[in-house]
């Protein structure tokens, strides 16, 4: 399977009307986990490269739902870049995938939808230490 295969982009329904848009995303029906989490994170700008790790057991679903964003991911062999630039539009991201976030705009608010409660102990934050552990998977 390519990267970009175990690393989907999905296309949210918008149940819009008249009054304004709205999406709802359901776990374990929309995305492939339950969802144990959600962060965001906002007051990013252009200058700044967030992630920069990979996740030994969480899964995540990363969607802007105001402004714009890029997430670059890598598994070490293939790379690509997703522009996070839709409220109805969201990248999931495996166990074990690296991943970098950057070129926020000033109103970006990048969500997150998480597998996992927070355990700082599953981040990998070397690159080389990725690698090296990848390779074995
Ligand atoms: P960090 O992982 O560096 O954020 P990013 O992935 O955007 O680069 O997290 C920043 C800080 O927030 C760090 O001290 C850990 C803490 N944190 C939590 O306590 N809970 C969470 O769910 C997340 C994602 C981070």
């Amino acid at each position: 399977m390519s990267l970009q295969e175990k690393c989907p982009i999905f296309r949210f329904g918008d149940l819009g009307d008249e009054r304004g848009k709205l999406v709802a995303i359901e776990g374990e029906r929309d995305i492939p986990f339950e969802i144990k989490r959600i962060f965001y994170i906002y007051d990013s700008d252009d200058t700044v490269i967030r992630g920069q790790h990979a996740n030994r057991e969480s899964e995540f679903v990363l969607i802007n739902v105001a402004g714009q964003s890029k997430v670059r991911i890598t598994d070490g062999k293939e790379e690509f870049v997703v522009d996070l630039n839709r409220p109805k539009m969201g990248v999931y991201i495996p166990k074990m995938i690296w991943k970098d976030m950057y070129d926020f705009s000033s109103d970006s608010v990048l969500l997150v939808l998480a597998s996992t409660h927070y355990d700082g102990t599953e981040y990998i934050r070397d690159y080389e230490e990725y690698l090296k552990e990848v390779i074995k998977q």
